[in-house]
């Protein structure tokens, strides 16, 4: 079976859990993004990529609902992760907070731009959406942005940089994906698999 699992703040979550469902994987060593483990082969990707490798063959990853849902990957979720918990929301400059529905033509800078779309169009409010790819916070800081759509796990990230939570677009959870076409043809592994995982957050450890 091969694996792919985020680089980044879901790595180590992502090794226990798994390591605890009796399959212990190695992280490559240097700038290898890729290593064999026994039967298993595990592969290190950027978080946004995750699914994009379960949806194009590899058997199973563990990626966040917000990057599965930006990206509507076409891949199957058996089960929501115990770790990873945090937030998408919006977020505006302290001292120039707006009621949401006064944001007509603001400019909303986010790692989300089909997620922000989403929230505004529901609202009938028209905004312009700038991609980023990371430090979010800066834009508004330098005025690039009036506001932004970002992930929220301590605040601290917010607070460090005078800005405030507004509103939560939603909850998002670390989930195993995995691919459908595994789910067929390695279906006695891949529901091992689940079950296992299963066992251990039901128990807890
Ligand atoms: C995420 C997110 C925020 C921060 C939130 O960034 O984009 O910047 O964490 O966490 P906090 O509420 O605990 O402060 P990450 O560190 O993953 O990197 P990035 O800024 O490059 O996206």
């Amino acid at each position: 079976m091969r694996f792919v699992l985020p680089k980044g703040r879901l790595l180590s979550g992502s090794l226990e859990i798994l390591k605890k469902a009796g399959i212990r994987l190695e992280t490559p060593k240097n700038r290898e993004l890729i290593v064999k483990n026994g039967g298993y082969e595990l592969l290190l990707a950027r978080s946004f990529d995750v699914p994009v490798y379960v949806e194009h063959g590899i058997d199973v990853g563990i990626a966040g609902s917000d990057v599965v849902e930006e990206r509507g990957s076409d891949v199957l979720v058996p089960l929501e992760l115990p770790f990873g918990k945090c937030r998408l929301s919006l977020a505006m400059p302290k001292d120039n907070v707006v009621d949401v529905e006064e944001m007509d033509g603001f400019r909303i800078a986010t790692k989300y731009p089909n997620l922000t779309k989403r929230f505004f169009e529901k609202k009938g409010i028209e905004v312009e959406v700038i991609k980023l790819h990371g430090s979010i916070e800066l834009a508004p800081r330098i005025g690039i942005a009036d506001a932004i759509v970002d992930i929220v796990e301590t605040g601290n990230t917010l607070k460090a940089n005078n800005l405030i939570e507004i509103e939560k677009i939603m909850d998002v959870s670390a989930l195993l994906l995995v691919n459908r076409i595994s789910q067929k043809t390695k279906f006695e592994e891949v529901n091992k698999l689940v079950l296992k995982i299963k066992e251990v957050i039901k128990n807890g450890s």
